[in-house]
């Protein structure tokens, strides 16, 4: 037993989308979440830069005594895994990419007409189509960049006509002419706009790495017997600039999931990581 929270992070308020499941999965856990939004977006960054960032946030959170990291970016699994796990060879470092690909494989066929959304980075790294082709080297796997989707996202801009149309501007020819029957929301922030690529693409199955990531963080605190027991630690979530969206946006994903967050939130400069 290991009653020591779980860092998790992203470059902004996307990595969110794995509390609620994670919560209702493991509810014992407790979670350090720190979410980069005074530097967010990181999908069309210098791989340097993110690298640079990752290492400064992964830092922090070892220095919060945290069990295991929690990549719950697609941006940063996709260009720094092996960099962390080569740096904390000590602390199990989950990415978000695995579990998804997997999920893909598992859940299609070979005849299955594979879509990967994501930030510019993810998709120029092939992180997903690499790690779908290993496991199932026939399957049909496409690949295509949203990148105003986290600008949008981060600003509250979601349940309107200026999301649905920026969705209709990506990913309407990318769907037709690929014949997309399966997609991946492959960035973290994508889940929050679920229900309009559903409501525009009906027919089309979903995948939600942020709900997958879950089971791969399960499956090792059991190998390692690290899960907690009940503890009343607060889970707490750090922001580097702690807006109102931020704050709105917990609120807003937690009461959506009907989970007890049990919440402190604290605003953390950058030059204090
Ligand atoms: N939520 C992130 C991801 O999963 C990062 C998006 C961004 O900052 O561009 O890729």
């Amino acid at each position: 037993m290991d009653n020591r929270p779980i860092g998790f992070f992203d470059s902004g308020l996307g990595g969110l989308t794995s509390i609620p499941p994670m919560m209702k999965k493991l509810p014992n856990e407790k979670i350090i979440y720190f979410g980069d939004t005074a530097r967010t977006p990181y999908g069309s960054k210098a791989v340097s830069t993110i690298k640079s960032f990752a290492k400064q946030i992964a830092d922090f959170l070892v220095k919060q005594d945290v069990k295991m990291i929690v990549i719950a970016c697609n941006t940063v699994s996709s260009t720094c895994l092996d960099d962390l796990e080569k740096a904390y060879p000590d602390i199990p470092i989950v990415g978000i990419i695995q579990p998804a690909a997997d999920k893909v494989v598992k859940s299609c066929s070979e005849d299955s007409q594979v879509g990967i959304i994501g930030t510019k980075v993810t998709i120029s790294t092939h992180a997903y189509s690499g790690s779908i082709k290993k496991l199932a080297p026939e399957m049909n796997v496409f690949e295509t960049a949203c990148p105003a989707f986290v600008p949008l996202i981060e600003e509250g801009i979601i349940a309107n006509d200026i999301m649905d149309l920026t969705i209709h501007h990506y990913m309407d020819d990318f769907v037709w002419e690929n014949r997309i029957d399966t997609l991946v929301l492959g960035c973290t922030h994508y889940p929050l706009i679920r229900s309009n690529i559903e409501r525009i693409y009906p027919d089309i199955k979903i995948i939600n790495p942020s709900e997958e990531i879950i089971k791969t963080i399960d499956d090792i605190l059991t190998e390692k017997d690290m899960h907690s027991g009940e503890s009343v630690i607060k889970n707490v979530f750090y922001a580097s600039d702690l807006s109102e969206n931020f704050i709105n946006m917990i609120d807003t994903i937690m009461k959506g999931s009907g989970v007890d967050a049990n919440v402190k939130f604290k605003n953390l400069e950058i030059g204090s990581i």
